[in-house]
């Protein structure tokens, strides 16, 4: 991308912001100059039991040690709630609208507050104690939310798999954290069709065996299977339970909750997050990247399974009593029109998507969005992965008509909210460029011997010192947590990815230098789709790599070796991808399946994925030394049954 192309806002656009340049520039140097002094007036911004005396105490050295606020008490859900509720008990707390668009429905705080307080009652009714961890494993109903705040409301620790998840990989984050409940629906519904749920816990519960209640919420009324000494009707339990649920008193390093995410070795990881940091974290970031104004209706349309749902459908807004949109069905359906019609229907302010939403709906031309009004929309944001300037311009000229700013965020699930992004009206736009880090992120570039880089350069972007929002450790494993982040560069987080910096100090992310791969915004470890391959006995080894992909960002392709006396086919290959699905889920669908009866490897066994990325992106021109293969004949097959053209 050229950096020549600097979109500037209007200057009208910036009169309604809450930060300048200036602003912005002095609060970041504040904000990194005496962290203690900062944080610890940002954290005013939260309701606390007991106020904390300590801000941070952080140690990225060593075994990693991290804690902000750490003798402070409070509570989540009465923070994202009931103290909202002297001022807007009658605002609108959440817009949930259905996969069908003539459904919708509205809950004002003053609603919430009832509806959690009921929820959090059933939850102690089943058991559940401050500490114990619940599965959450639903549609994006209002239910979900209700779930998450009441289990942030009692102490329970809530673990979110997203419902596209396979039996088989909601069994493993079921048994990786111990987790004695599950909370779901009968089905879910995207784009009309049904989601099994129900039958899905099933089938994961048979696999680990752990779990002893299940909450079922009725959504479609779907026929499912009960077990009539482990599930609970929410709709039956929730009728004799009292309005009347005080908060859990928590510390402000309790956990509160965890969410697994891919890496580039092993099975997914529990990312665990705790209650003060990451509140004023998702809060503050919710409030000054997207230029929160109170009345605003906020729209992320992110699924609550992953990281954005939790910080900007869940947390950040309703911490700051904004109007958050819940959307159960797809940007597809009925047709192309509906995010716009969904702006336009509910009046939203601010729309927060991924770019691989926005290059679908681009692909289906302007009309759908010129059809809607979209006049209520002032702000646009773009999450999850690289936007192209393509994309970007679209995103800017056709759906925010040249009048709304975009923030480009950056950030992970490690991170708990947003760490590099525009403040609309204080920082100029550059397409394709995240721009520059929220206060308090001081981020550093290295290169591959672990030099750090000044100035304009490219690198490996790493975090030198730690933010309030900060994952505090891997569930159950310190030492992997330790050693996946903090083992790469002496006292620094690294993110894993590559980025430049320009002459403006502006950051440019380039996508991931690990083996993980970025799939419609989705994030998944090559390794994880690896073993699911080798897992089938017509597959005897597997290595997948990403490539470029036109709507996705990246597809999956993957390199199969079948044992010998095994034919590669057509029906194997369908085989293998519908065998992917089941073993992991429809995200990781293999966009390509390469047969071959080998893989380059060196004289010591290691597979070099270098050669096969580059085969696969259709790039294999420059293929760097491949004298070290054991045998460089391999590569001449790859390159010409090569898949992606
Ligand atoms: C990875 C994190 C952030 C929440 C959703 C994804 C990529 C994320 C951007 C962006 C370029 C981005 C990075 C990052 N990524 N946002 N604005 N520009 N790349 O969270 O699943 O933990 O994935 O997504 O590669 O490391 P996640």
């Amino acid at each position: 991308m050229s950096e020549s192309i600097t979109i500037g806002v209007k200057p009208d656009v910036k009169a309604v912001t809450l930060c300048t340049d200036e602003q912005y520039q002095e609060m970041y140097a504040a904000s990194v100059a005496d962290p203690d002094t900062f944080w610890g007036e940002q954290a005013q911004r939260l309701d606390w039991i007991k106020p904390f005396t300590k801000v941070k105490n952080t140690d990225f050295g060593g075994d990693v040690s991290i804690k902000w606020f750490e003798d402070g008490t409070l509570n989540v859900c009465a923070n994202c709630v009931d103290r909202h509720l002297p001022e807007r008990a009658n605002d609108v707390a959440l817009i949930w609208e259905g996969d069908e668009p003539d459904q919708s429905q509205k809950v004002t705080y003053g609603e919430l507050y009832e509806k959690v307080c009921k929820f959090s009652n059933v939850l102690k009714g089943m058991g559940v104690k401050k500490g114990d961890r619940v599965t959450i494993y639903m549609p994006m109903i209002l239910e979900a939310v209700y779930a998450m705040l009441s289990c942030a409301r009692t102490g329970a620790i809530h673990s979110v798999v997203f419902g596209g998840f396979s039996p088989d990989a909601l069994a493993g984050r079921i048994e990786d954290c111990d987790s004695r409940f599950v909370i779901t629906a009968d089905e879910g519904l995207r784009g009309s069709k049904k989601v099994p749920l129900k039958k899905n816990v099933d089938e994961a519960i048979s696999i680990s065996g752990i779990v002893e209640k299940t909450l079922v919420i009725k959504h479609t009324g779907g026929d499912i299977d009960w077990a009539a000494d482990r599930d609970i009707w929410y709709h039956e339990a929730v009728e004799d339970v009292s309005a009347d649920c005080p908060p859990e008193e928590m510390n402000a390093e309790d956990p509160l909750f965890i969410l697994y995410t891919s890496g580039s070795t092993g099975s997914p990881k529990g990312v665990l997050h705790t209650t003060g940091g990451y509140l004023v974290w998702t809060s503050m970031t919710h409030q000054y990247v997207f230029d929160y104004k109170p009345g605003e209706v906020f729209w992320c349309t992110a699924d609550v399974g992953w990281v954005t749902g939790h910080s900007y459908v869940v947390y950040g807004p309703l911490a700051n009593g904004a109007t958050s949109l819940v959307f159960e069905g797809v940007p597809t359906y009925p047709d192309a029109s509906r995010f716009w019609q969904v702006c336009e229907k509910h009046k939203v302010n601010i729309f927060y998507t991924a770019p691989t939403a926005l290059r679908a709906l681009m692909r289906e031309g302007d009309s759908y969005v010129k059809a809607a009004d979209l006049s209520s929309v002032r702000l646009l944001g773009s999450v999850g992965e690289p936007i192209n300037p393509e994309a970007w311009l679209w995103y800017y000229n056709v759906v925010g008509q040249e009048r709304c700013p975009i923030v480009d965020t950056w950030w992970q699930t490690e991170t708990g909210g947003v760490m590099i992004a525009p403040l609309p009206g204080a920082t100029p736009l550059k397409p394709g460029s995240a721009t520059r880090p929220f206060f308090g992120v001081q981020l550093a570039l290295f290169d591959n011997e672990g030099k750090k880089l000044e100035g304009a350069a490219s690198g490996n972007l790493a975090v030198t010192d730690s933010w309030p929002g900060q994952m505090r450790t891997v569930y159950g494993d310190h030492a992997r947590f330790q050693q996946t982040y903090f083992s790469t560069y002496k006292n620094t987080y690294f993110t894993g990815d590559g980025c430049r910096r320009d002459e403006d100090g502006y950051y440019w992310i380039t996508g991931r230098v690990d083996d993980v791969i970025n799939v419609s915004g989705h994030r998944m470890g090559t390794a994880e789709i690896e073993s699911a391959l080798v897992a089938h006995e017509a597959v005897s080894e597997a290595a997948v790599v990403g490539y470029p992909h036109d709507v996705k960002g990246q597809g999956i392709y993957a390199y199969v070796t079948p044992p010998v006396g095994v034919e590669p086919s057509e029906e194997l290959r369908k085989e293998l991808v519908q065998w992917v699905r089941h073993e992991i889920g429809p995200i990781a669908t293999p966009d390509l399946i390469h047969f071959t009866p080998g893989l380059p490897k060196t004289r010591s066994g290691k597979i070099m994925r270098r050669i096969l990325r580059k085969i696969a992106e259709n790039e294999f021109s420059n293929l760097g030394d491949t004298s070290t293969l054991a045998d460089p004949s391999i590569v001449d097959s790859l390159i010409e049954k090569r898949l992606n053209r």
